[in-house]
């Protein structure tokens, strides 16, 4: 990696840090060429995603792209990328309410909207709704000791933010059935070799090289970065809109089960679940 090519740290301008500051729940820090780094920040749940932190990252993708931003990274802690959808949020929801509210979706639909690209650095988990934040992204560069997973079933539920629509197109219905189903999970190396992430670095190489990439990505045109991205974003999920709703309707519908009440319940109590089959 040329070390002058890397994006350098600079200062945020007042008048947007002043509108930063109160988006707790996402660290801002702007590099050189409109490089921004955002990372996740609820490192005492392990980053996991409620929804003031999705929207908190919502808002801020879009106040960045609409000032300066060419690319961003999204990362999270040495530990967590993210371990998942927040589980005491979503633990008492019923089928009525996540149905109503459209859960998930209504707040990660913003985020596929952008047009600016995000690379995700990830290091330690990324499951459940991490993993499929990072597969939202348009990039993936992992530490050694990265971990992707969707242990969803394990909890009473499906993936309900992509995960049963994206990693089969990323790696195949034989890997992703066996992610899903059994709740294997990946390493980085996994990962890499079949197709789910870009790069695997060294633990503490990973948000330099992602910052080296996000800097390569900002130097060039911004609408022929933008216009690359749709296109590819094309192809790979041109179907991908039905198998959303698809999940969608069946990710609501697992919380009409007492098993999804049993499965988080027993996740939150530290036990293992009872499962009822109902
Ligand atoms: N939601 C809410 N809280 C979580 C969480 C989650 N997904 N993952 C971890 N936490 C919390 C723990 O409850 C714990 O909080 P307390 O200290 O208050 O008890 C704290 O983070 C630290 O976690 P652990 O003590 O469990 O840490 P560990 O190193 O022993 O284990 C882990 C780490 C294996 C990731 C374990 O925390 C775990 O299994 N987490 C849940 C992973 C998971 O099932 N994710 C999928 C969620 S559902 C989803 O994502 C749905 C969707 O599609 C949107």
């Amino acid at each position: 990696m040329k070390k002058d090519s890397v994006a350098k740290s600079k200062e945020l301008t007042n008048d947007i840090k002043t509108i930063l500051e109160k988006y707790e729940l996402v660290n801002v820090n702007k590099h050189d060429f409109g490089v921004y780094q955002l990372s996740l920040n609820r490192p005492k749940v392990l980053n996991a995603l409620n929804d003031e932190l999705m929207r908190q990252l919502s808002d801020v993708i879009t106040l960045l792209q609409n000032h300066d931003a060419r690319c961003f990274v999204l990362t999270g802690s040495q530990k967590a990328f993210a371990a998942g959808g927040d589980i005491s949020e979503m633990s008492g929801k019923s089928y009525a309410q996540v149905t109503e509210e459209q859960y998930v979706t209504s707040i990660w639909s913003k985020l596929e909207q952008r047009h600016i690209p995000i690379v995700a650095a990830v290091n330690g988990l990324a499951l459940g709704g991490g993993c499929e934040l990072a597969m939202l992204c348009d990039i993936i560069v992992a530490g050694y000791s990265a971990t992707f997973g969707l242990p969803e079933a394990g909890l009473g539920i499906i993936p309900g933010a992509g995960g049963t629509q994206r990693l089969i197109r990323a790696v195949g219905k034989a890997k992703a059935m066996d992610v899903i189903l059994s709740g294997k999970t990946l390493t980085a190396i996994e990962a890499e070799r079949s197709g789910l992430i870009s790069r695997v670095i060294d633990d503490d190489k990973v948000l330099a090289e992602a910052l080296y990439i996000a800097s390569n990505i900002a130097k060039r045109s911004k609408p022929v970065i933008s216009m690359a991205k749709k296109v590819v974003d094309y192809a790979h999920e041109s179907s991908l809109k039905n198998g959303m709703q698809y999940e969608q309707q069946n990710f609501y519908a697992t919380f009409a089960l007492e098993d999804q009440k049993e499965g988080m319940q027993a996740f939150l109590e530290r036990r293992k679940p009872n499962w009822q089959d109902k």
